[in-house]
């Protein structure tokens, strides 16, 4: 269970045997469910809250390795396209903070990288090399890739491919797009303001792509 959706408390009780109960209430504007265990030695409560809210929001994750800020300016626009998705919970990470753990819970998994010789930087083949300990977990999931290059035709495609590829080998389901830029986001240098628009649109199909598939809309 995710640790943030647990909580305990103490509140008074009556003393009394072992029992174990659970219901559900209406708590802060949301729904939980609660449960009581009281032994007969330690007289404590514990209430776990299991939000069902949280359960039903579509997780996205946006991480990326960016030396000179420029991929970061695309994960940005992409995580706040991301979040117009209603129900959303969005992480927005760099690489080297991204964790096997950011990736078994996301829905979806978003990935940049600044194009290296036409390929995606060590950083972010390092995550897909440790990834290998979860294999078979990221099955079903949703992937996206974006870059930042140096310039226009000199590999950014090449780059996501590379990302979309180890996705592939994941089983994760990525979609293409019919319009420009088919197999993700490739911008040259920074986005600039119409470019970031452009990439919040694409951050925003992500998620809806992943809460579609986990029946969430
Ligand atoms: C090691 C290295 C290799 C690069 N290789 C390419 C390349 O093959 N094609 C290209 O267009 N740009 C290349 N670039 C330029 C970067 O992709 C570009 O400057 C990018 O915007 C950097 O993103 P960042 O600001 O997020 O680090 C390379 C840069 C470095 C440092």
């Amino acid at each position: 269970m995710n640790p943030s959706i647990m909580g305990c408390a103490a509140m008074p009780v009556r003393p009394m045997g072992r029992a174990d109960s659970s219901s559900t209430t209406m708590i802060g504007g949301m729904q939980v469910r609660t449960s009581v265990l009281i032994g007969p030695a330690e007289r404590r409560n514990v209430i776990s809250l299991l939000t069902v809210r949280e359960r039903q929001m579509v997780k996205i994750l946006v991480s990326y390795y960016s030396k000179g800020g420029n991929t970061r300016a695309i994960a940005r626009a992409m995580a706040a396209g991301a979040r117009e998705v209603k129900g959303s919970n969005v992480k927005l990470k760099p690489i080297r903070a991204t964790t096997l753990r950011d990736l078994k819970w996301a829905d979806a998994i978003i990935l940049g990288s600044p194009t290296y010789y036409g390929d995606m930087a060590a950083d972010v083949k390092n995550l897909f090399d440790r990834s290998v300990a979860i294999h078979g977990s990221l099955q079903g999931r949703v992937g996206g890739a974006f870059t930042s290059s140096g310039g226009v035709a000199s590999g950014a495609e090449t780059t996501l491919l590379s990302m979309i590829q180890a996705m592939l080998v994941h089983g994760m389901i990525v979609s293409g797009h019919s319009e420009g830029q088919h197999y993700g986001v490739a911008i040259v240098g920074a986005p600039n303001a119409r470019q970031s628009k452009f990439c919040k649109r694409r951050g925003k199909q992500v998620a809806e792509l992943a809460a579609k598939l986990a029946g969430r809309s």
